[in-house]
């Protein structure tokens, strides 16, 4: 758009894919790249925000003239939210934030021959960065959230991510459609974003910088 309609405000965007560790060596992790996150931040910096992105195991380069703050886990992710969020505007949740943690981290690589052909790995539910914002007391940053879903069905996709924003208390849910090799490390995006009150505010389907600039126009007029 080339407006700075973000200037004097500031951004943070989480962007990535968790690594919840089992031992040293390996890990619960996603498919997430990284990409609609960096776009997001990097669609803000130019629309003039103060822009923190914090990234967990990015598959791309990070963003020039961004602050990056690079997080492996959930509970680093959150931390990181959670301490920036009071001065933000605008968080956005594009990270890809594991619902499960194994309960005991291996000290030391596992082998095969101690643990045998049969293994199970205790899991247990990480907290809900999201919801944790919005249960913020208001003045509160705008919340906006993702929702990676298969299904193929607008009118599904939309109530999806309409009970999402209401459960976790969010301003806009983007719903982004992840079957057939859509969303994850692909260049393009297919995003349904949800309001208030099961609103469709819009739908893109373009580049992540498309999507990434509908999202932050849908953020501004969130805005108190
Ligand atoms: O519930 P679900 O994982 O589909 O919600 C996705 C949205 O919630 C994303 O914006 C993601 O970053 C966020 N999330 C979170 N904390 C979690 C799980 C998801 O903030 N533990």
């Amino acid at each position: 758009s080339g407006a700075r309609d973000l200037a004097g405000t500031t951004v943070v965007v989480t962007a990535g894919g968790t690594r919840e560790p089992i031992d040293p060596v390996r890990f619960i992790g996603n498919r997430s790249s990284g990409r609609q996150g960096v776009a997001l931040a990097e669609a803000a910096r130019d629309r003039g925000a103060d822009v923190a992105l914090i990234g967990a195991n990015l598959e791309v380069p990070p963003p020039v003239g961004i602050e990056l703050v690079p997080v492996s886990t959930v509970a680093e992710l959150r931390d990181a939210v959670l301490s920036r969020a009071a001065d933000a505007d605008i968080v956005v949740m594009a990270a890809a934030v594991s619902d499960y943690r194994p309960v005991n981290v291996a000290h030391t690589k596992m082998k095969k021959d101690a643990v045998g052909d049969d293994v199970s790995i205790e899991l247990t539910a990480n907290p809900d960065i999201l919801a944790d914002l919005g249960a913020l007391q208001h003045p509160r940053p705008v919340l906006v959230g993702f929702a990676a879903e298969t299904e193929a069905d607008a009118d599904a996709l939309a109530a999806l991510g309409a009970g999402k924003l209401e459960r976790k208390n969010a301003d806009l849910i983007a719903v982004n459609r992840v079957d057939d090799g859509r969303g994850f490390g692909t260049s393009d995006n297919e995003v349904l974003i949800v309001g208030s009150g099961s609103r469709i505010v819009t739908t893109v389907d373009g580049s992540k910088r498309v999507v990434a600039d509908a999202i932050l126009d849908a953020a501004l007029t969130e805005r108190p």
